[in-house]
């Protein structure tokens, strides 16, 4: 568990955007009423998209919408480590360093954030253009080792790459996100190696090994709905003092 503070500077106050108004309020509705304390991550999450990160005034503001006490929002905000406690830059960069991504050589895109952002992560690049983090697991393991900016995976990465992303989002553009060796999504490098024979998704087999006259279903026809098992095996209604 890490310790988890806010930031020791603070800005004087916090306001959402008027146009934030209606999801607020979309928001709140969800919960009964009473119960609107139950929007309060839905409403961090809607400052931190604000302003990068979580200030104090902020979470006050959101106390403040909700009646709830100050208290029960930092708690909150402070055991998510989702929500960033301390000013970010323009992009924000997780990199994953859990084990899958360790052996496939996270070490290295960390030290190209290092290199090209600041020696020591949650700080801000001189520029203001990036901040970086090392997270836990992203749920990318088979493209790893990967990083997330903003919303955006980008995967299969090595030091040189990463350096190359990083210089890109400096001079303003937006890489293409996902896959950065060339493959298709998750697929083995060079394409799929198994299960490739169109024969299977198709119908294609069931017609030949029905063999003869028997051609088994097509694709349309398998997946066609059918009568559902409620009405098939529903009972007979039968009127009352009927025999039985
Ligand atoms: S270990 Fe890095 S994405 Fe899962």
């Amino acid at each position: 568990m890490s310790l988890r503070r806010l930031s020791p500077d603070q800005p004087a106050s916090f306001a959402f955007k008027p146009e934030h108004g209606p999801r607020i309020k979309r928001e709140v509705a969800k919960y009964p009423p009473g119960r609107q304390a139950s929007a309060v991550i839905a409403l961090l999450r809607l400052g931190q998209e604000q302003e990068g990160w979580v200030s104090k005034p902020m979470i006050e503001e959101i106390g403040r919408i909700l009646s709830m006490p100050y208290i029960r929002v930092l708690e909150v905000a402070t055991f998510y480590t989702m929500f960033n406690l301390e000013p970010v830059g323009e992009h924000l960069v997780q990199v994953c360093t859990t084990t899958p991504c360790w052996l496939r050589g996270s070490d290295d895109v960390v030290a190209a954030c290092k290199k090209h952002i600041a020696p020591k992560p949650h700080t801000v690049s001189a520029d203001g253009k990036f901040s970086w983090m090392e997270v836990e697991c992203l749920g990318a393991c088979v493209n790893a080792p990967m990083l997330q900016i903003g919303k955006d995976f980008y995967e299969d990465l090595d030091g040189p790459k990463t350096e190359a992303l990083l210089e890109a989002f400096r001079r303003g553009e937006t890489p293409k996100p996902g896959a950065g060796n060339g493959r298709h999504t998750s697929e083995p490098e060079g394409g799929a190696l198994t299960l490739k024979d169109p024969k299977l998704y198709d119908g294609g087999y069931s017609r030949k090994t029905n063999g003869g006259g028997d051609e088994g279903a097509t694709d349309a026809e398998a997946k066609r709905p059918t009568q559902g098992a409620s009405d098939r095996d529903a009972p007979v209604q039968k009127p009352p003092g009927a025999a039985t």
